[in-house]
């Protein structure tokens, strides 16, 4: 697809959607890259600060959930493609307001399907909705089998809920009112620009701080890593190549149990920071489980990889070691996100 296009990109001041963003920017210098986000605590435009002032690249601070302004946006720049990533993303925060995740996920994605409805409506041709997911609408997996595209919905909190009502929602303006739409489903990202809530950014930081490391029951939840830039590939693949109405499984075939992605990440820092090996991992604290803790995430990516011929680029021994000098080379970043409200999340959620 080479002709230009105004691709609308929801939440990419967050940390997927500024990879996206990023990307696209610079890869498809005639496109013209419309980055639309609320910026909550989780959308930081410093993210983005290298690509900011390209010509084929627009700002707009808006919330999904604005009936007036999203709709809007779709007029003043002739919208005719959408790469939806907006959302409340993190489990705890939905444990503890899940009213939260349904105004945005929900609320926020029906709101920007009827822009892209009532904008499309009379030529749906070339148009194109695409939907980012998670795989935990799949729930959680107890034995040794991967998430199917075919897998039945079964999240198992308020997060993945309001994820898997946003996925439905996509589906039926598809089949209503055949709004032309694609859809992905990923495993757990991983990289730069990561917000410090999430396992490996607030391990990173807190190893870096000398802080306890707290560790959710026992350690033994399995999640499927994916670097975040092999993310932003898969979604351009499916944004340019991938079929309408079709769903791609997306997964870095990267299974780690919890405890033992935190003794890696303690060696590496080792390493890294001149400590004596072992030394980091003293800092591991077990602390209460998660609320509802889902086991195993894993995926299976063989659509994805025979249709459209995306793999991910690097391994994970490849990825941690750049994501952990990111995080060493960027102490500002984190300095900066770590500030202000995030000490009182921080307080609340792990009572220090
Ligand atoms: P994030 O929390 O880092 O970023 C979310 C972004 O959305 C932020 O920039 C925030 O300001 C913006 N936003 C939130 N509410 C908004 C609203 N009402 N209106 C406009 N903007 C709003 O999230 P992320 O981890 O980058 O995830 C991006 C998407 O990818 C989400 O839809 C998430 O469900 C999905 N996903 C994430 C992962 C992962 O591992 N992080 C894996 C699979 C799928
Ligand atoms: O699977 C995709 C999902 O991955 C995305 O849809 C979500 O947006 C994203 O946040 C992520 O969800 P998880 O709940 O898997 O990620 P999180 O980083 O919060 O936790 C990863 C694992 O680590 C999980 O088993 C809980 C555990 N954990 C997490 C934190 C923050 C801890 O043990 N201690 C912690 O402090």
């Amino acid at each position: 697809m080479s002709t230009q296009r105004n691709i609308l990109i929801t939440g990419g001041a967050g940390f997927i959607g500024s990879h996206v963003v990023r990307r696209f920017v610079t890869k498809y210098p005639q496109h013209r890259i419309i980055n639309l986000d609320a910026l909550t605590y989780a959308g930081n435009l410093e993210n983005l600060r290298d690509i900011e002032q390209a010509p084929n690249y627009v700002f707009v601070k808006a919330d999904i959930c604005d009936a007036e302004a999203v709709p809007k946006v779709f007029k003043d720049y002739a919208i005719d493609g959408v790469i939806h990533l907006a959302a409340e993303s993190h489990v705890d925060r939905s444990i503890t307001d899940p009213l939260a995740f349904v105004r945005t996920n929900v609320f926020g994605t029906v709101t920007l399907l009827n822009a892209a409805k009532e904008a499309w409506n009379t030529v749906m041709e070339g148009k194109r909705f695409y939907h980012v997911s998670t795989d935990e609408v799949y729930g959680s997996l107890h034995d040794e089998s991967l998430f199917l595209e075919t897998t039945p919905y079964d999240p198992q909190s308020p997060y993945s809920a309001s994820k898997a009502a946003s996925d439905h929602f996509v589906r039926a303006y598809g089949n209503t009112y055949k709004l032309p739409f694609v859809l992905s489903n990923c495993s757990n990202n991983y990289g730069s620009h990561h917000f410090p809530e999430k396992l490996i950014p607030l391990m990173i930081n807190n190893i870096r701080n000398n802080k306890p490391l707290p560790v959710y029951g026992k350690g033994e939840n399995v999640r499927d890593w994916l670097w975040v830039e092999d993310h932003a590939a898969a979604i351009d693949t499916i944004f340019h190549g991938g079929v309408n109405g079709e769903t791609y499984n997306i997964g870095g075939h990267n299974e780690w149990k919890n405890i033992d992605l935190v003794h890696l990440l303690c060696a590496i820092m080792d390493r890294k920071l001149g400590r004596t090996a072992g030394e980091s991992a003293k800092l591991i604290t077990y602390v209460t489980d998660r609320a509802g803790h889902d086991l195993r995430y894993a995926i299976d990516a063989t659509k994805i990889e025979r249709e459209l011929g995306w793999r991910p680029s690097i391994t994970f021994e490849v990825g941690l070691e750049r994501t952990v000098d990111w995080y060493l080379a960027n102490s500002e970043w984190l300095d900066h996100v770590t500030s202000g409200a995030y000490r009182s999340y921080y307080e609340a959620q792990y009572g220090r």
